[in-house]
């Protein structure tokens, strides 16, 4: 270690969060399926969830973290890096976090997707977190975004009721103040994958009138083990991590668990002992939206003055992996919104229209640089020929 070397901590200094404005509420959902709202409410808490009408993955993850920079007051060249968590994007490649890039010209950062399902989220705050405390990076988007809705059997009772749509994010940003990201715990159990899959389309099984016919394309759930394993490593993932951070439980002030079922999340705040002014829970709204439901939760909790400069906050996920993550943080940023002038705002349309237009123009440029390209290389192949030829 150099003697100047001073010790980097990574805060979330902005956030943002987009749901499709489309509702689906359990009682529309009854007359699809057959299902009912006091059965959706009691197993699962859930009254109703956002579907993407036009929304693509994308296009929400870009949303959420237009809003987090604006946030941050954080300009797109000064990020370095753009993490997509999510389990639906938009292609199997490119990936989501380059068509985020492209779309809010961050001309200067490198993204990729990450594949954890609901643990996702925390997955990308732990590898931001561990970049900027290594110098390496000092502004990295973290972004959940999921359009399962497009992946689910709408046939299915037993998945269909579960999910929803939407996307959040945060900025993380290096300091050398104490705080931000204390402590990160990751698991996985590869031999519980297939209690939580989408069976089809990747290389395995790849796409074919086989796997269409028998609905191997769509979400699939051993709902019962998943609910088991749900219990079991929430309760040790949030434990090892406020122990990593050297927090006591008593020093917890807000726990922001991944919003599957609210009986997963009471059962956890039970064996813990936290009072409900301790847990944050907004699922009845969303439904399970994976990568996107802890930064969605971040986002409405800091708008119900929830969390607080000097506050410690726990989130946790769990799901297809299987997979869980856990992360210990000390708020450290004022969570008074800054008010937007008109002449901020109007600032950013131009932004990230010049982007698009910019985005546009490389299209056309790296097309016509193919065209001309392939032409010179023609012309120079003909006079090539004349010159073997004499
Ligand atoms: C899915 C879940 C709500 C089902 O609740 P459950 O209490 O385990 O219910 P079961 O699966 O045992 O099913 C009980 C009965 O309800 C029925 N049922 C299932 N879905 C139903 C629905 N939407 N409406 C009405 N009945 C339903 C089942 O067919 C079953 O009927 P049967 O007893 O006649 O066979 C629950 O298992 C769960 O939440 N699991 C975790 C899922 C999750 O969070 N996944 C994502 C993790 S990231």
């Amino acid at each position: 270690m150099s003697a100047n070397h001073h010790q980097r901590y990574a805060h979330i200094v902005g956030w943002g969060k987009y749901v499709p404005p489309n509702i689906l509420t359990n009682e529309e959902l009854s007359k699809r399926v057959d299902t009912s709202d006091a059965w959706i409410r009691e197993r699962t808490g859930i009254r109703e969830r956002r579907i993407a009408t036009k929304e693509t993955t994308a296009s929400m993850a870009l949303y959420a973290a237009q809003e987090a920079l604006e946030v941050a007051d954080v300009n797109p060249n000064e990020i370095d890096l753009i993490i997509v968590a999510t389990s639906s994007p938009e292609y199997i490649f490119p990936a989501t976090a380059s068509i985020v890039q492209d779309q809010l010209g961050a001309q200067n950062a490198g993204a990729f997707d990450l594949s954890a399902a609901c643990s996702g989220f925390v997955y990308g705050l732990t590898l931001a977190a561990g970049m900027i405390r290594a110098g390496t990076y000092n502004n990295v988007l973290v972004i959940g975004a999921e359009t399962f809705s497009r992946l689910l059997n709408w046939k299915d009772r037993a998945t269909c009721i579960l999910f929803g749509d939407g996307a959040g994010a945060v900025l993380l940003q290096g300091s050398d103040e104490y705080g931000g990201i204390l402590s990160t715990v990751l698991g996985s159990d590869g031999s519980g994958g297939e209690l939580l899959e989408i069976p089809a389309g990747g290389s395995k099984n790849p796409t074919s009138l086989e796997t269409v016919m028998a609905n191997m394309h769509f979400v699939k759930m051993n709902g019962r083990e998943v609910y088991r394993f749900a219990t079991r490593v929430m309760v040790d993932a949030i434990k090892q991590a406020l122990q990593k951070a050297n927090l006591p439980l008593a020093e917890l002030d807000l726990l922001i668990p991944h919003q599957a079922n609210t009986r997963i999340i009471d059962y956890a705040a039970k064996a813990l002992q936290l009072p409900p002014s301790k847990v944050f829970v907004n699922l009845e709204k969303y439904g399970n939206t994976s990568a996107a439901s802890i930064p969605i939760a971040l986002v409405e909790a800091i708008e119900d003055k929830r969390v607080n400069p000097g506050d410690h906050l726990v989130f946790v996920g769990f799901g297809a992996g299987l997979s869980w993550g856990a992360c210990a943080l000390e708020w450290t940023e004022p969570t008074i919104k800054r008010i937007t002038t008109p002449q901020r705002a109007a600032q950013s349309k131009l932004r990230y229209g010049w982007a698009n237009v910019k985005s546009m123009g490389h299209r056309v440029l790296r097309r016509v640089d193919a065209g001309v390209s392939r032409t010179l290389d023609r012309i120079e192949g003909h006079s090539n020929d004349n010159g073997n030829g004499k």
